[in-house]
């Protein structure tokens, strides 16, 4: 079988998104858009996958190693950019003593499908070059596809350097190919700046290839598909992209099993896992790292992040989920916040404006309203009354609260950490507890309440004198 490397362009600053984030990590689906071609390249079973880094190439390959450890995905340094000829040349000493299929993918194209490409893999056959072409209603600044007199393509000519009536041609390139590797790097040696950019072109290839009687394939995409083909130069052309990548995801997850009540409201990070049976509300966002067990019902507007939810479990409205572990048959919301380290354990009932942090719950306890528990360990079956407050801060340090199995917590308490109230204790409503409660005990910690009789008597008749 003919070996398969790959080169990823995704050196250049992407100017016309007007920002300080280089164009490749900018996000679509949760994820740097460089994720995606990198994926691609591997799942096409591309060894190497050489991605040419220029502008913050530290930030970019750290993001490659990070997502793609174990995976033979190598980056090679463009210092500047002087073209995409240029930009593939710079993987030339990675590919030292490859032969075979060099596909060529651009970083800023994230919603192409692997289908695509191994379409293009199967169209360029023994062809030293193959192309994706788009057949586009609006053909923007495109490189225009030039055929010859038999119809072949003879070369791609970038906008800028198209007569007026190549302007016109609406077969136009998606900047993807598959170049035969001995062919490529023979050619780009030859190639020049002569044009209106003063750049190397990697488009120059096709014309070197159909000159030379070496063989030019061409794929040309049309509606959905050539929309998946297009690239990201600009920030609306970025929305453009998260739309197509969301409208596949709901898809996706509808075909598995998910119920989503309005998918058009719906949002998916790329990475996310949903178990059958599960219903998503309107209005909710499932971002990065999330994974939901089955038959769960996640209720309108819920955020949910790195948040791991295991079966049976309901989040009514409004719930707000960052990197919190889940328990089958939970019952959390509305109006919930759960951050970092939180650890629910099955059955686990957490009510209306609640607030957790680095805080496990055994089974079966619960925080039904107006709470904040911060470090703590709250035991099974334990009750948070309403309003219970865990001062876990002292301005510089942070301290445990324990609350034990069975325990019950007056509402309005404040437990002041560092603090233990064991199995089975009770503390009664409106305390501030400063001192570990015993097994069995009942902690009142408040002012003595004094009933003043006839007092309301005695000022109405003051007023009168
Ligand atoms: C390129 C094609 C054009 C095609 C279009 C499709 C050329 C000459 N033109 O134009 O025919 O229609 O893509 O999107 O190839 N890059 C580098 N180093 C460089 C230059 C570019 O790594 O020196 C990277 C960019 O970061 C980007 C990709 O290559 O990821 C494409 O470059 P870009 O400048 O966007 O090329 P286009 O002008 O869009
Ligand atoms: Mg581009």
């Amino acid at each position: 079988m003919t070996r398969k490397a790959a080169v990823v362009m995704a050196a250049g600053l992407g100017t016309r998104m007007r920002s300080t984030t280089v164009k490749v990590l900018h996000p679509v689906a949760g994820r740097p858009m460089v994720h995606y071609p990198v994926r691609m390249a591997l799942e096409l079973g591309c060894d190497p996958v050489v991605v040419i880094v220029g502008h913050q190439r530290d930030a970019v390959a750290a993001y490659l190693a990070d997502a793609f450890p174990n995976h033979p995905v190598r980056t090679a340094v463009q210092a500047e950019q002087k073209g995409t000829a240029h930009a593939v040349g710079c993987a030339q000493d990675a590919l030292e003593g490859f032969e075979g299929d060099v596909f060529i993918l651009s970083g800023d194209v994230p919603t192409l499908p692997l289908e695509t490409v191994k379409a293009l893999d199967a169209t360029t056959g023994d062809a030293a070059v193959g192309v994706i072409g788009m057949r586009l209603d609006d053909p923007r600044a495109y490189g225009r596809l030039v055929r010859g007199d038999d119809g072949a393509l003879a070369r791609i000519v970038e906008f800028r350097d198209c007569a007026p009536e190549q302007r016109t041609i609406n077969e136009v390139n998606a900047g993807i190919y598959r170049v035969d590797a001995t062919f490529l790097f023979e050619t780009l040696a030859n190639i020049d700046s002569d044009n209106a950019q003063g750049e190397f072109y990697l488009t120059d290839i096709v014309q070197a290839a159909s000159e030379g009687g070496r063989g030019v394939a061409t794929l040309v995409l049309t509606g959905d598909t050539a929309e998946d083909a297009n690239g990201v130069n600009d920030r609306v052309d970025l929305s453009e992209a998260e739309a197509r990548m969301q409208a596949r995801l709901r898809t996706q997850w509808m075909r598995a099993g998910v119920t989503l009540r309005d998918p058009s409201t719906t949002y998916f990070a790329d990475d996310i896992e949903i178990g059958v049976d599960t219903v998503i509300e309107p209005g909710s966002t499932i971002a990065t790292g999330t994974r939901i067990g089955e038959r769960c019902i996640i209720g309108n507007g819920c955020h949910l992040t790195g948040a791991l939810i295991a079966d049976d479990v309901h989040l009514k409205a409004y719930t707000h989920l960052e990197d919190a572990q889940i328990g089958p048959r939970c019952i959390i919301g509305p109006f919930a916040r759960l951050r970092p380290g939180t650890v629910l354990h099955a059955g686990v009932k957490i009510g209306n404006f609640v607030e957790t942090k680095k805080t496990v719950m055994h089974a079966g306890a619960k925080a039904s309203h107006l709470s904040y528990l911060g470090d703590a360990t709250i035991g099974a079956k334990a009750n948070i009354g309403a309003g219970t407050i865990t001062c876990n801060y002292d301005g510089e340090n942070k301290h445990p609260t324990v609350v034990g199995a069975g325990a019950f917590i007056g509402s309005n308490t404040a437990l002041v950490a560092p603090v233990t109230v064991a199995d089975g204790a009770f503390v009664g409503g409106g305390s501030t507890i400063t001192d570990n409660v015993p097994a069995g005990a009942l902690a009142i910690g408040r002012g003595r309440q004094k009933n003043i009789e006839g007092w309301v008597e005695r000022r109405e008749r003051a007023k009168e004198q």
